[in-house]
């Protein structure tokens, strides 16, 4: 049984018809991208599993339930964690607040400060700037903290929008490294990117989204090598 599959969606603001049908499937220890250009529907997807979205017709089955209704806020407790485009960190909060927003269902302060080590492990430069404002921080050391946030509420499916967008390319290896380590320790990721080709390099397998519409499905590796994929995305 797929962790998360997506059935003929269809998504609106207003009278714009973002998502046309879509239909995606995510299975458990999966790490499944969705690639495309700039307003294709990407964010508009992650959005209407989250719940930030709702959409008009068709349905979002998580772990064999419809949660295509869900508000966002009772999603996010029940094992989906969505780090949005742009990282939305609470600026004016220090990182160990931030990191504990994540959590901020849990009660027992000991399973927020084991929780909170194990963010350390994947991310040491948080440990290291514990008391810093997250709106000082690097974009780098922002999409790690919003990445570590995620991880908090101990998610069993990851939802990834652009972790790459507007870093430098050393820091882009880092965090698609660290999506890597994730994976093998058992995280479920759908990955939303821009670029292509790192995210089709770590991924199972992809999806091409294009005006709302998947127009090419495979295993990461077939995308990576598939012509009109190279000339559209990876050129
Ligand atoms: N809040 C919004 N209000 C109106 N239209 C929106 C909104 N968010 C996105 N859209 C539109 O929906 C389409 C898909 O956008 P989006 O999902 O953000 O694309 P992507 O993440 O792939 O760049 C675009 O045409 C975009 O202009
Ligand atoms: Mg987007």
């Amino acid at each position: 049984m797929s962790i998360l599959q997506l059935n003929d969606i269809n998504t609106y603001y207003g009278g714009i018809h973002a998502l046309k049908g879509i239909s995606i499937s995510v299975e458990k220890g999966e790490i499944v991208t969705l690639i495309g250009s700039n307003g294709a529907g990407k964010s508009t997807t992650l959005k209407t599993i989250s719940g930030q979205v709702l959409p008009k017709t068709g349905s979002v089955i998580y772990e064999g339930k419809d949660i295509s209704k869900q508000p966002a806020h009772i999603t996010a407790q029940t094992g989906i964690a969505h780090v949005p485009e742009g990282r939305r960190i609470f600026p004016r909060l220090s990182v160990k607040e931030n990191l504990e927003m994540g959590a901020f269902i849990v009660k027992d302060k000991k399973v927020i400060k084991e929780r909170m080590e194990q963010v350390f492990d994947y991310f040491p430069r948080l440990r290291e700037r514990l008391t810093q404002k997250g709106g000082t921080m690097s974009g780098g050391e922002q999409q790690m903290l919003a990445m570590g946030r995620a991880l908090m509420s101990k998610p069993r499916l990851l939802l990834l929008d652009e972790p790459s967008m507007g870093l430098a390319p050393v820091i882009v290896e880092q965090i698609f490294d660290i999506i890597s380590d994730l994976n093998k320790e058992g995280m479920t990721i759908l990955l939303v990117e821009q670029n292509a080709f790192q995210a089709l390099q770590i991924a199972n397998r992809g999806y091409v989204l294009q005006t709302g519409e998947i127009v090419m499905a495979g295993q990461g590796n077939e995308l990576i090598t598939n012509e009109s994929v190279r000339e559209a995305y990876l050129a």
